[in-house]
């Protein structure tokens, strides 16, 4: 799938226009855009990253990163998913970075997601729902989670002691067994639980333009 992940971050690299500022989200598939990215850097003033890992990356390249705040409203976000339906309602957050790619996406006029095939669905939920949580309510908004939606949260671990802990300091509860008929209304749901800091829908705010890497990739 990498290839098909490479063909859909080259298609994005059209929507970048000179002297932009890019917002940038997080995963393998926009591995391959900041490399396109930085082909072209002299063309663009900088971007706005959702992780500490994108930074780096973006860094490494010599690309200007800029505190969100210092720049407004963005032209453009690009960013990948772990699943995509037919009405560019997405799950993200596979990486952790849901919460700042979710503000970074609400900040932007265009969000633009990149994808290989195997992200597509039918219906959103058999990629485990990603859910940060401040810590000291994990057990209380799993709890929650069991009750409002039958789903099996599960406390996601680097490895057999040590959680993962977010680039904001918190937990990530996946929540297994869903088969999402109503994105809007989930995601809305799950925001009003308290300890729920970013529920991984990105409905109320889906993708302006998905782009499905292929030869050729195919957009909609
Ligand atoms: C990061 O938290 C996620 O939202 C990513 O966008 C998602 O996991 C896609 O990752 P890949 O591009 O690595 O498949």
């Amino acid at each position: 799938m990498s290839e098909a992940k490479r063909l859909a971050a080259e298609a994005a690299l059209k929507y970048v226009e000179d002297g932009m500022i890019v917002g940038v989200g997080t995963g393998s598939t926009v591995a391959y855009f900041i490399d396109g990215l930085a082909r072209i850097k002299h063309q663009i003033k900088g971007t706005v990253s959702s992780s500490e890992q994108s930074t780096a990356a973006l860094k490494a390249h010599g690309i200007d990163v800029f505190d969100l705040n210092e720049v407004g409203e963005l032209s453009l976000y690009v960013d990948g998913a772990d699943e995509c339906d037919g009405a560019k309602n997405l799950i993200k957050g596979g990486g952790a970075a849901l919460t700042r790619e979710k503000i970074i996406a609400e900040a932007s006029k265009q969000f633009v997601c990149i994808i290989d095939p195997s992200k597509q669905v039918k219906y959103l939920g058999k990629f485990p729902l990603p859910v940060e949580v401040i810590p000291m309510a994990r057990s209380l908004v799993a709890r929650t989670l069991v009750k409002m939606t039958g789903g099996q949260p599960v406390w996601r671990m680097k490895d057999e002691t040590s959680p993962i802990i977010t680039d904001n300091g918190n937990y990530i509860l996946d929540l297994h067994g869903l088969q999402i008929a109503d994105p809007a209304g989930l995601e809305a749901k799950l925001n009003q639980i308290p300890g729920v800091v970013t529920v991984g829908l990105f409905a109320q705010r889906a993708a302006d333009v998905v782009i499905v890497g292929g030869e050729p990739p195919v957009e909609f």
